[in-house]
């Protein structure tokens, strides 16, 4: 059968799966809603780096302007924002892209934006307000700061 590269959308969009963090998509929402920095703790796995930017789309954030996830490292942008593509049955730079060094996958279509820290202060230099995005997730913010948090990941979202 014919190889189909990693990037083409599927047949079918898979879906949002059911994780931990959906029973608490509204709790995230109205607190994303009433403050302009919440932080989201959970443990691996139950859903914060591949569905809290779907939910803010879902919930209309990405009307004015993309929402902005940033990772540690290229890999992770790149895996995530591919893992989440599928999800919606979208390509790559469409609907979702990513920017790393070197490399820009994004459209005048995207609103879920995966990038590295160093992509995002760039852009900052140019756009101080980052006036672009709707939302800032900062993922992994656990690496980025002296907080411990014991073996619990941490996510902050910027509105
Ligand atoms: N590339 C992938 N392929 C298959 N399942 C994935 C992939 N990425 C994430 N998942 C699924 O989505 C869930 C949530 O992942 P993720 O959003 O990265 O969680 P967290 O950021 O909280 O660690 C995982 O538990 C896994 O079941
Ligand atoms: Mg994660």
């Amino acid at each position: 059968s014919t190889p189909v590269p990693s990037e083409m959308p599927s047949p079918s969009p898979s879906g949002p799966p059911v994780l931990p963090i959906s029973e608490h998509e509204d709790e995230i929402v109205a607190a994303v809603e009433a403050n302009p920095v919440i932080v989201v703790i959970g443990e691996t796995g139950s859903g914060k780096s591949t569905q809290l930017s779907q939910i803010l789309h879902r919930r209309g954030y990405t009307r004015r302007g993309a929402i902005a996830v940033t990772q540690p490292r290229r890999v992770a942008a790149v895996s995530v924002s591919r893992r989440v593509a599928q999800e919606l049955g979208v390509s790559i730079g469409e609907e979702v892209g990513y920017a790393i060094r070197f490399e820009d996958r994004t459209s005048e279509k995207t609103k879920i934006k995966y990038l590295t820290d160093g992509v995002l202060l760039r852009e900052s230099l140019s756009n101080p307000e980052l006036k672009q995005y709707s939302v800032i997730i900062l993922d992994e913010a656990h690496e980025r700061s002296l907080n411990t948090y014991g073996h619990l990941y941490v996510t902050q979202i910027y509105r």
